[in-house]
């Protein structure tokens, strides 16, 4: 979702005549677009606002300024503690606050104004005032649906930095979705904190849940796949499980937190599901969709997590088999419940979990990748590879394929889809040859990892 949220502030700052530059020492603005989610991702912010003091007193030295904004979700917890630390900080913008940016520059360049603030939640949503048009950048894009959290997990600060839920019409998203594929996009990523809790206002004052908004969306003439993250297992309903079962455009691969594999861990993080009813939703979407690949993410060492209730996460993880995964160990976060329990993990007991669960999770992905050689796949190339002729794309799985034209087929385009025989499998990519008389059946045959 930072990525969204950069990409839009960047749309909002062109019309002003500024662009984007590759590196940031002679820029007029610097935004860093943070994340609060785990203490090393806010930490990097003041390692590079470290950086960034010298580049601007060096602008200033030769006459020139430089604005340094910190937007995102440290900005909106912790704006006081970064301008006291690092006073050459402009502008402290909150991840619902930043349409704003433009008034905000033009404030910052008043001289002796001192640091600008705008972290309240608005009443209106940002969306209401985002440029109606998007820049595109490749055949990929991704598209906030929904955001905010209303489900207050126990570790988590999203619900105090992202602000309470709040889902965009889908009128506003069919239209933004039909001006990125006028731009040549051709998979749209559905984003939002808790993308499958969407409930946004259909036309006629029904309320769209995200299955409505996907068969919406997979009528774009041009759009040819649609993905969705972040899902969290409560609210993936019947609806949206099945759709998974009849809309082509609907990629077989789902992200799916599951956080623990112990039952008392899960209440304790407030997830409001059991091992088992994870493992039902799993055995319901795999009949849906055989074919599905589950990715998900786990944290290790929460306060109180035993050595057994840590191996019943790895009985999880090997119950499933993930196709991918991310696991985290427990970060404090503060102003969460889960940060004054008295119970923490030792660091080191966290670290040795960390890496037996990290290495369960690496054999499971090779295990996924191997069972792709030999196959068919449907690639939709993003771009050149390394090597001359090669290009990378994409499986419907999320693998990212290595491609090399096999014998007698015409070159692929960018943003087509081909079929790919896969040949080779490595920890985090296929590699394949492109080549019609190899490929001549076409993905009937998926068989569930
Ligand atoms: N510590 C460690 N990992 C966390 N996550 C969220 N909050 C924390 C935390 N306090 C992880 C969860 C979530 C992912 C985006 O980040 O696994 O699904
Ligand atoms: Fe955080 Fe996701 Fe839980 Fe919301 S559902 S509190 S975003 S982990």
């Amino acid at each position: 979702m930072n990525v969204y949220d950069s990409d839009r502030m960047s749309e909002l700052l062109t019309p002003l005549g500024y662009e984007r530059v590759a590196s940031p020492e002679k820029a007029d603005v610097v935004v860093l677009n943070t994340c609060h989610i785990r203490e090393k991702a806010s930490e990097k912010l003041f390692s590079e606002l470290g950086r960034l003091r010298e580049f601007k007193k060096r602008q200033e030295a030769a006459g020139g300024r430089m604005i340094i904004t910190v937007a995102g979700c440290v900005a909106q917890a912790a704006g006081e503690e970064i301008v006291s630390r690092i006073p050459q900080v402009d502008i402290v913008v909150g991840p619902q606050t930043y349409h704003r940016l433009p008034e905000l520059i033009a404030r910052a360049e008043g001289a002796g104004n001192g640091p600008v603030f705008l972290t309240e939640f608005p009443v209106e949503p940002k969306f209401d005032h985002l440029p109606t048009t998007r820049s595109v950048r490749g055949v990929s894009a991704f598209l906030s649906v929904q955001e905010g959290c209303d489900k207050f997990c126990t570790f988590c600060v999203v619900p105090y930095t992202r602000g309470a839920e709040y889902s965009r019409p889908v009128a506003e998203l069919i239209v933004e979705a039909k001006m990125l594929v006028e731009g040549g996009v051709r998979e749209i990523t559905l984003l939002g904190q808790n993308v499958n809790a969407y409930h946004g206002a259909g036309d006629h004052q029904e309320i769209s849940s995200l299955s409505g908004l996907i068969e919406r969306l997979a009528d774009v003439k041009g759009l040819a796949r649609i993905r969705y993250t972040t899902s969290h297992p409560r609210d993936m309903d019947l609806s949206l499980i099945e759709a998974h079962g009849k809309v082509p455009a609907l990629m077989p691969s789902l992200h799916l937190p599951v956080q623990s594999g112990s039952d008392r861990i899960l209440t304790e993080m407030n997830r409001g599901y059991s091992v088992d009813d994870y493992l039902r939703l799993v055995d319901r979407l795999q009949s849906s969709r055989p074919d599905i690949a589950f990715s998900t993410d786990f944290i290790v060492g929460f306060p109180g997590e035993t050595d057994a209730e840590f191996e019943a996460t790895l009985a999880l993880a090997a119950r499933v088999g993930f196709a991918q995964a991310y696991s985290f160990k427990y970060s404090a976060r503060p102003g969460t419940p889960a940060a004054s329990k008295g119970s923490h993990v030792d660091e080191a007991v966290k670290t040795k979990r960390l890496m037996e669960l990290q290495s369960l999770l690496a054999d499971q992905q090779k295990k996924f990748n191997d069972s792709m050689i030999g196959r068919c796949l449907e690639v939709l190339v993003e771009k050149p590879g390394r090597h001359p002729g090669q290009l990378v794309g994409r499986s419907p799985y999320l693998q990212a394929v290595h491609v090399k034209p096999g014998n007698g087929s015409v070159s692929p385009n960018i943003g087509d889809l081909i079929k790919v025989k896969v040949v080779d499998s490595c920890a985090n990519s296929l590699g394949g040859l492109v080549d019609s008389r190899l490929c001549a059946d076409t993905l009937t045959k998926e068989h569930a990892f």
